[in-house]
């Protein structure tokens, strides 16, 4: 697919991070972009930035999410591509003891639920109501005659393969969205609609910007080559690639400096 101005796309999880260096690296190709997320203030100020639009949503709300889809598309037009970078972590033991007091306490399941319920449910709600939208596009036209239709890139993370201590909520989630982006790109394969999944490493984004600067540093201290954070503009440039190489189907890329997680 050719990025320009007849494409529309939604980024959920557009308005920080890795979401909001894509919607921009989108935008530059001139394609129309609606950011979906919780966060109105910073959405709305990218929106300005790269005249988008920004859609207050929750993935995890199905009327939420009905209602984003329908302002994007009001205003674009029905989008051909869909970015899921909407989601979050948490870090807690599945059982542990507390070292003071001896007492044991266990992974609040309420808890592990929501990680589920943002990260795999959420991207799952997104890419079936936008796959659903795109059934109703012509295919485009294209020098290969591939009838391709539309494009989904979805967000795990390394923590899906190598997930660390206190990550049980967050891996589960993010390996679902690992183990569902074949079988959904076979679901969509007689309609010319490719799936695929990108696995961040540990990446610069305002996720990380409460740790500590040693923290920070220790990190990219781990990580084979180059020694640094991932760029969110880094992510961009694969999901754009994912996006515009029409031969790339099904699959799931680490993007990691070649780290491979601790235990902690
Ligand atoms: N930063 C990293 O190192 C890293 C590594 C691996 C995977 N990831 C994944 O990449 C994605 C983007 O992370 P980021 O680092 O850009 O984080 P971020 O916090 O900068 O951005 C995430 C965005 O998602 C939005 N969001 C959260 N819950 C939502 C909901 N229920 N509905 C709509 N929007 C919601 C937040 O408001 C935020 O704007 C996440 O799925 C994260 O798990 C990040």
């Amino acid at each position: 697919m050719q990025l320009d101005a007849t494409i529309a796309a939604v980024v959920t999880g557009g308005a920080s991070g890795l979401g909001a260096a894509t919607a921009r690296r989108l935008a530059s190709h001139g394609v129309k972009v609606a950011l979906f997320d919780l966060n109105e203030a910073a959405g709305e100020a990218l929106a300005r930035e790269i005249g988008g639009l920004f859609c207050a949503v929750d993935v995890t709300n199905e009327a939420s999410v009905d209602a984003g889809f329908a302002k994007a598309r009001a205003a674009h037009g029905q989008e051909r591509v869909l970015v899921n970078c909407a989601g979050t972590g948490n870090a807690v033991k599945t059982a542990s003891r507390d070292k003071a007091t001896g007492e044991i306490k266990h992974f609040p399941l309420a808890n592990f639920d929501r990680i589920i319920q943002i990260n795999l449910v959420g991207t799952f709600r997104c890419i079936a109501k936008s796959a659903a939208g795109m059934l109703t596009l012509e295919p485009l036209v294209d020098e290969h005659g591939s009838g391709e239709r539309g494009a989904i890139v979805n967000t795990a993370s390394v923590a899906a393969v190598d997930g660390q201590m206190g990550q049980a909520s967050y891996s589960a989630s993010k390996a679902g969205v690992v183990g569902m982006t074949l079988p959904i790109a076979r679901d969509l394969m007689g309609e010319g609609i490719r799936v695929n999944t990108i696995l961040p490493g540990i990446f610069d984004t305002p996720l990380l910007q409460g740790a500590p600067d040693n923290v920070k540093a220790a990190l990219a201290a781990s990580v084979p080559f180059p020694k640094r954070l991932g760029n969110p503009a880094e992510y961009a440039h694969l999901a754009e690639t994912m996006i515009t190489n029409g031969y790339f189907n099904g699959e799931c890329v680490r993007l990691d400096g070649a780290i491979r997680m601790a235990p902690r």
